[in-house]
């Protein structure tokens, strides 16, 4: 596996693969790596494309009071395991290559950035949509991996993709989940025993959810109502948001006729969970 932490020498790693004919895929990453992102790493080997993954902790996407400076980095771990899961190129540039200098360039994905996390998080899908926009440019990818457990911010760069016609296929791939069901997250290492337990609950009530939608319950405040009312009575979480959305758009539904983004976001102490579950609901009709 090659690996740096430059631009200009992980751009000729990938202009002689081109040369040779291959496509390139991209894994954008922060790093502190599980069997989460992994998954994307099986889905891109698929392709056959020269597989390039970033782990860059982006300071650009954390608010002023989020965990940008504890959040969890073990760099040589990491190299090793994207080595043995067949990585090609691993880039991990420090802040400095990446912002040499204050950003005043940004790309903004307006409306969809306006709900769920972004409305908790203001300016992080900003963050966010900027350095995939700048990883996008230094690597030029045919092919770009992003997990549906951060669904929002999936849709987020697919549009930023269409609005801005790149050249590049936007490739989803299934939430991977502990035996428990909860989520896999490099956060999760911050939760207690206590609060590991506790946490499944938010799996368990996606479920539940799905559960009432097929059995016929169609109002969206309601399933609301039940997901909330479950995680507050077993479990110490604070929930962030627990909503119902379109799941093309993340629009308002009130009345659910098409696919929805069933979403959730709760704090277990200062340690947020999002996870998330799309129910396609002409299949129960
Ligand atoms: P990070 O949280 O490290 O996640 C990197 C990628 O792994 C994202 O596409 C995320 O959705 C995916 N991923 C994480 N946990 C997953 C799980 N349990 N199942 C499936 N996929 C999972 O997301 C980011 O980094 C950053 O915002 C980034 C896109 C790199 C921009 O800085």
């Amino acid at each position: 596996m090659k690996r740096t932490s430059h631009i200009s020498e992980l751009r000729e790693i990938i202009a002689m693969e081109r040369r040779r004919g291959r496509k390139i895929a991209l894994i954008p990453t922060m790093g502190y790596l599980h069997r989460g992102h992994l998954a994307l790493v099986e889905q891109a080997k698929q392709t056959g494309a020269f597989i390039v993954l970033s782990i860059f902790v982006n300071s650009l996407q954390f608010g002023p009071n989020e965990d940008y400076s504890s959040y969890p980095r073990d760099l040589e771990r990491d190299a090793h395991l994207v080595e043995v899961a067949g990585v090609d190129a691993l880039f991990h540039p420090t802040s400095e290559e990446m912002y040499p200098r204050p950003m005043v360039t940004y790309v903004e994905v307006g409306q969809l950035d306006t709900v769920l996390c972004g409305v908790k998080r203001p300016g992080h899908f900003r963050g966010v949509a900027t350095v995939v926009s700048k990883l996008f440019h230094i690597v030029q990818p045919d092919l770009a991996f992003f997990g549906q457990k951060d669904y929002q911010q999936y849709l987020v760069i697919q549009r930023m993709v269409s609005d801005l016609n790149l050249p590049i296929e936007v490739c989803p791939v299934p939430i991977v989940r502990e035996e428990d069901g909860l989520a896999l997250s490099s956060r999760n290492v911050f939760l207690t025993s206590e609060q590991r337990q506790e946490a499944k609950v938010l799996f368990q009530s996606l479920n539940e959810a799905e559960t009432c939608l097929q059995a016929g319950e169609r109002s969206a405040r309601e399933i609301e109502k039940q997901l909330r009312d479950r995680i507050s009575r077993q479990c110490h979480g604070v929930i962030d948001y627990v909503e119902v959305r379109d799941a093309g758009d993340l629009s308002e539904v009130t009345i659910i006729e098409r696919p929805v983004l069933i979403a959730l976001a709760v704090k277990f102490g200062s340690t947020r969970l999002i996870d998330n579950k799309v129910v396609e609901v002409d299949r129960y009709v």
